[in-house]
């Protein structure tokens, strides 16, 4: 039971990894990559490509959900979406995004900020036709972030819209599709012993990684 919402005892040791020195001469898609294989292994972690995106609105307002990493490559990260969602608009307006995946288990957490951009129509239909059916149905019939009257409504349509592809192969939304975020910066944070935590930051400055220590 937790007394009067007292957290203070909340407390874990982190022991699981270490950043040494020598990450810092390696390439951080290099280390994305590594990590996120063993967050893939790690029988813990039911969705490692599960990541927190941040966006800021045109009132200057910060926004954090999940949304899923579909692609990774030294391009970027890419995720799909709505275009005319909350954070679609706000991407519109600033495209500049931060991405965080912590896989707990790991003891890591990766932060990522770089600026997001649409991909090519041709590859979202690609990926869109690559869906179960469901999922395109329910893509088509989510107009996303709007006001809705009742869960109810969202059944009728699904029902209605699943009749109808029944005949004819459902297409795309065109206000439905990637973002690839092109990271300008990368961290990593490795949980250690006595709060004395690994970060190592890779910052993109005059086309070159130049890679940092943090302290924790
Ligand atoms: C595990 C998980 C995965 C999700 N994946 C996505 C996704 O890939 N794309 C997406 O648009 N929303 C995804 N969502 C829903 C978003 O978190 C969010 O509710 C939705 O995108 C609307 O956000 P917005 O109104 O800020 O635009 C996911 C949510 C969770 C919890």
């Amino acid at each position: 039971m937790i007394q009067e919402g007292n957290l203070a005892n909340f407390r874990k040791s982190y022991e699981k990894g270490v950043i040494s020195d020598n990450f810092k001469h390696f390439s951080p898609f290099y280390i994305f990559q590594k990590w996120f294989e063993e967050a893939v292994e790690d029988k813990h972690i039911i969705e490692p490509n599960a990541m927190t995106l941040s966006t800021i609105s045109s009132e200057n307002c910060p926004k954090s959900r999940i949304v899923l990493l579909k692609k990774f490559d030294l391009d970027g990260f890419t995720f799909f979406t709505n275009y005319n969602s909350t954070k679609g608009k706000s991407i519109q307006n600033n495209n500049n995004v931060c991405l965080n995946f912590y896989w707990p288990s790991l003891e890591k957490q990766i932060i990522v900020i770089g600026n997001a951009n649409r991909i090519p129509q041709k590859e979202s239909d690609d990926y869109f036709n690559s869906r179960p059916h469901g999922s395109q149905i329910g893509a088509i019939v989510s107009k996303q972030s709007e006001v809705i009257d009742s869960r109810e409504f969202l059944e009728r349509k699904f029902i209605e819209l699943n009749d109808y592809y029944t005949k004819i192969k459902p297409k795309r939304p065109k206000n439905w599709g990637g973002y690839l975020v092109k990271p300008n910066s990368f961290e990593f944070w490795q949980g250690r012993k006595n709060r004395l935590h690994d970060r190592l930051e890779f910052i993109y400055e005059g086309n070159t990684w130049t890679s940092n220590r943090l302290s924790p």
